[in-house]
């Protein structure tokens, strides 16, 4: 059954209502004809003192060029995702995202409607953020007094003994010598941070600022702003901000998962690297600034290019030095040697005098295969820490999860039952790591997942949830 027109319309506005954005319907006359409380409340006024009124009138600062509704009505055009900064009638400073589309009825524009998204916040954050690293930037620069601070790393912290890893600090040693960016691919916890701030800490630059920077942390629609800087004016209420690239000038700027970047601002980065000339955004003023840039990922280039997170032209620069980091499971030889550097870590801040791992519990951890890398070792030895009462971290001083590893392949289908296990319960571990291991490897991708198992794609689906995975 169809509702009455009344009904319809009254639903309408009662979806309208519930939506917590800000939207404001004009006509093609440029008289406003719906306008929400969100709206009202981004500028300050009350709807009755907008609807019915031309926009032009209710917003003297506005005019045909500026306004984005009439902009939109008179080339039939949408605009996305545009960021607008002002401050309202009552003095308050915001920050939406608008989209603004032209109402098209019959071929004929009939109005147009703004959704305005609120990114106050997350810009109000988004400064803090900036104008914190300004003030380390400057502490940085006054003296390299940091040197004592544990987050400042050297090559000489990264603890490893594995020849692949050997190799690659050889390598970054060199490459930290010039000036060329560096692309470093590891999994989570593998040591990307601790290697790139390796490299600025090796590099001629040692003394200039060291910027780090994840891509993934900033809303896409800020992070243009936040590398390249703003203008006084260049959105209404804008105020003149350094970017990262002039914070970062005569030193490094490390730009953390690269390939969240938008497309369209790997472009623009693209042409960075190519001339260092940078422009805040709204200037028309162009400048050089000098920066070494060093990016990271946790997935594989490969991958990425594949599924075309990250731009081939991008990635043909940055990769001109390419480091890839192992995962833990692939240099288990180098476990004793970070356990121990963990305990003697953790022995000074909890005041104990733990001497070592006994030979089961080191036997728990080998064959676990650490999806998280160091961090999770790192944790796991900081748990045990907490709960040790010999002098050696025994088998029940580990975290659970720990008998659940991916059995190594030559094994795979010969698992053995402990003594605490059941026949049922080592089943669904092999279970659960097969599903794991072929979800990894098909990068999440459920249906190849399944095919891979030979399983229904819905068999699949209740396991995952079953498992938690
Ligand atoms: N070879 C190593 N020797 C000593 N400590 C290490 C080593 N590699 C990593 N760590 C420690 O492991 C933790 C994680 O390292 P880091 O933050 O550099 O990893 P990451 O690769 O940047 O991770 P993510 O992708 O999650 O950002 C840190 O506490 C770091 O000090
Ligand atoms: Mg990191």
């Amino acid at each position: 059954m169809f509702a009455s027109h009344t009904d319809t319309n009254e639903m309408l506005k009662a979806i309208l209502k519930s939506i917590d954005e800000g939207i404001h319907v004009v006509n093609n006359n440029g008289v406003t004809i719906y306008y929400n409380e969100i709206a009202a409340e981004h500028d300050g006024l009350k709807a009755e003192e907008v609807i019915g009124r031309p926009l032009l009138e209710v917003f003297p600062s506005l005019s045909t060029e500026s306004s984005t509704m009439l902009t939109v009505i008179e080339t039939g055009n949408p605009i996305f995702n545009q960021h607008q900064s002002y401050r309202n009638v009552k003095g308050k400073l915001i920050d939406t995202i608008n989209t603004t589309i032209p109402i098209v009825v019959k071929g004929k524009v009939l109005g147009a409607v703004e959704i305005a998204k609120d990114y106050s916040r997350i810009k109000q954050l988004s400064d803090k953020l900036i104008d914190l690293q300004t003030k380390i930037d400057r502490r940085q620069q006054k003296a390299v007094a940091v040197k004592d601070d544990d987050a400042h790393y050297y090559f000489n912290d990264i603890i490893t003994s594995d020849s692949h890893m050997l190799k690659l600090i050889e390598k970054a040693k060199k490459v930290a010598k010039t000036s060329s960016p560096v692309f470093v691919y590891g999994e989570t916890g593998t040591g990307k941070e601790l290697l790139v701030q390796s490299i600025h800490h090796a590099s001629a630059i040692t003394h200039g600022p060291f910027i780090s920077q994840n891509c993934a942390a900033i809303p896409a629609t800020l992070l243009e702003s936040t590398l390249f800087g703003t203008i006084k004016g260049s959105f209404t209420g804008s105020e003149n901000r350094e970017g990262l690239f002039e914070l970062a000038h005569g030193g490094t700027l490390f730009l953390d998962e690269i390939h969240t970047l938008p497309y369209d601002l790997q472009a623009k980065l693209l042409r960075v690297l190519e001339d260092g000339v940078i422009r805040r955004v709204g200037s028309n003023k162009s400048f050089k600034t000098n920066v070494r840039i060093l990016v990271a990922t946790n997935e594989k280039p490969e991958t990425l290019l594949q599924k075309e997170t990250l731009r081939k032209d991008l990635y043909y620069r940055l990769n001109v030095v390419s480091l890839a980091i192992p995962p833990l499971r692939e240099r288990k030889g180098d476990l004793e040697a970070l356990i121990y550097s963990f305990i003697e870590f953790f022995n000074k801040e909890f005041g104990k005098n733990v001497k070592g791992i006994d030979q089961k519990a080191f036997h728990l951890i080998r064959s676990y295969d650490w999806p998280g890398n160091i961090r999770e070792l790192r944790h796991c030895i900081e748990s045990a820490m907490n709960l040790v009462e010999s002098d050696y971290i025994q088998e029940e001083d580990l975290p659970n999860n720990l008998n659940i590893s991916i059995p190594e392949k030559k094994n795979a289908f010969s698992p053995s039952l402990s003594s605490k296990e059941s026949l049922k319960e080592v089943l669904a571990t092999v279970e659960m790591n097969l599903i794991k291991e072929k979800l990894s490897e098909t990068n999440g991708n459920v249906k190849e997942a399944a095919k891979g198992l030979k399983i229904p794609r819905q068999t699949l689906q209740y396991k995952i949830s079953k498992y938690e995975l």
